[in-house]
């Protein structure tokens, strides 16, 4: 016991009389999940040893002998050799002890005008930079499968939906694109907010900023930030940036549940609009005939967590005075576990999505019941002179006839229809079709294929966001 606090108490040191118990080195460590900043971490701390030895604050054998004792961590780390302790609380005093052991003196003169508070603000910054990275391209990915498969799609016919009634015909390609408008509003929300994490907070130090000459700027540039936080009591303190991260992640989520969600009913039996291929799904261990959509499924709950992760940040920073406090460390867990669900998330959908087998005779079967091409028939009365709200009453009471007798609007005979208004001629057939419907909403935006078409060509053009 007195060995290990020995050990712990290096970072404190003299100030200490009697150890802390198991449970509160285990309450108030976090090595065993900061440890995943551990690559970033070095990197923070080439960069600054780099900047105290041109500073002349540390001498440049001591930068040398910095940069020996990290690139023997590093690999001590990615061959699985690094012990983790414990006892050393996080990942940064972990780091800086074995560096310790490893090269004496220098290892020691490496926290020099830093405090774990920038540091650990700092490598938040690294690690969510490189997760922002990661996401972007998934999303890209994502974006472009639905693409593809909208392009397979421009004249696949299916009933879009308002009140989950049957409302008008629309194409399935426009439909992926709705999708597709989503997730390119989502990698922008992520660029976006890129910039606010790309700031450097290290030289804030605990909180006032450091007496030694430090030269921020060039630390900024060696770690590719794009400036550095202006305020030492915000830099260390705020983590806005990961809340608003998580707010952007939760919106992703959000929209890959609402997809789920139609994945979900589309392939519901009961409808068949499509199939999802079967790595994508689990059968029953009672019921022989079933293929669930377990991947849709899971990920509109995870969405849950992810959402939950937005209000444990924003209720983790509401109650906190200037400037750090431990709580901060509890930005972590719900931080790294919103990266991981939303990149494995974005993966699978990526790899789905292309794969989403399209049904079309059950699409446009749905189509052709529900009377889908009501507005038709009123806009082409008011083409012909009839005021909207006179059109719109016309074609309610066939409706309600057809209703009665089961039949669709285009199985009535002209002079049936002609019955609800005498400016109904021969053309008519063709508007109550599907096609005539969903050609006939030509304009940037509608759902005719043609329009369909050009708005892949500008989807595809801005995949390079
Ligand atoms: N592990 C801590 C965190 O994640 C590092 C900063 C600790 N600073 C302190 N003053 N105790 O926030």
């Amino acid at each position: 016991m007195t060995s290990q606090f020995n050990k712990k108490s290096e970072a404190w040191s003299a100030r200490f009389s009697e150890p802390v118990s198991d449970l509160v080195k285990r309450y108030t460590a976090s090595v065993f999940f900061d440890n995943r900043m551990a690559t970033v971490d070095i990197q923070g701390s080439l960069a600054h040893a780099e900047m105290l030895s041109a500073q002349k604050i540390i001498s440049t054998e001591d930068y040398a002998a910095i940069q020996r004792g990290m690139a023997q961590i590093q690999s001590e780390i990615e061959s699985g050799q690094f012990e983790w302790l414990l006892d050393l609380e996080d990942v940064h005093l972990n780091i800086e002890k074995r560096l310790t052991e490893l090269v004496g003196d220098a290892g020691k003169r490496l926290h020099t005008g830093r405090s774990r508070n920038d540091q650990v603000a700092t490598d938040i910054r690294l690690y969510m930079r490189n997760a922002i990275d990661q996401i972007a391209d998934f999303l890209r990915a994502l974006r472009s499968a639905l693409i593809d498969l909208a392009e397979k799609n421009t004249d696949t016919i299916l009933p879009g939906f308002t009140h989950m009634q049957v409302a008008q015909p629309i194409t399935f390609g426009h439909h992926m694109l709705a999708y597709v408008e989503m997730f390119s509003r989502d990698t922008e929300r992520m660029l976006d907010c890129r910039k606010r994490v790309n700031r450097l907070p290290l030289g804030a130090a605990a909180l006032a900023g450091t007496t030694f000459p430090i030269d921020r700027e060039r630390v900024a540039r060696t770690l590719g930030f794009d400036e550095v936080c202006y305020n030492s009591l915000d830099a260390v303190s705020d983590r806005d940036f990961a809340i608003e991260f998580c707010a952007a992640a939760a919106l992703i989520m959000t929209h890959i549940s609402r997809m789920s969600e139609e994945l979900i009913i589309w392939m519901s039996p009961r409808v068949g609009f499509i199939d999802i291929a079967d790595r994508f799904c689990t059968g029953s261990s009672i019921m022989p005939q079933k293929k669930n959509p377990d991947v849709p499924e899971l990920a509109r709950g995870k969405t849950g967590r992810v959402n939950g992760h937005l209000i444990a940040l924003l209720t983790l920073m509401k109650g906190q005075p200037l400037a750090y406090n431990k709580d901060n460390q509890e930005d972590k867990e719900p931080l790294f576990d919103t990266v991981d669900t939303l990149i494995d998330t974005l993966r699978i959908f990526a790899d789905m999505a292309g794969g989403i087998q399209v049904k079309p005779e059950a699409m446009r079967a749905a189509a052709l019941q529900g009377y889908a091409t009501a507005t038709d028939l009123a806009d082409y009365l008011v083409k012909k002179g009839l005021p909207f709200r006179d059109a719109h009453e016309a074609v309610a009471h066939a409706v309600k006839t057809c209703v009665e007798k089961g039949c669709d609007l285009s199985d009535m005979s002209l002079e049936e229809l002609q019955t609800y208004s005498p400016l109904i001629a021969g053309d008519i057939f063709q508007v109550l079709t599907l096609e005539g419907s969903v050609a006939a909403r030509n304009h940037i935006g509608g759902t005719a294929p043609d329009q369909v078409r050009s708005a892949i060509v500008r989807a595809r053009q801005k995949l390079t966001l």
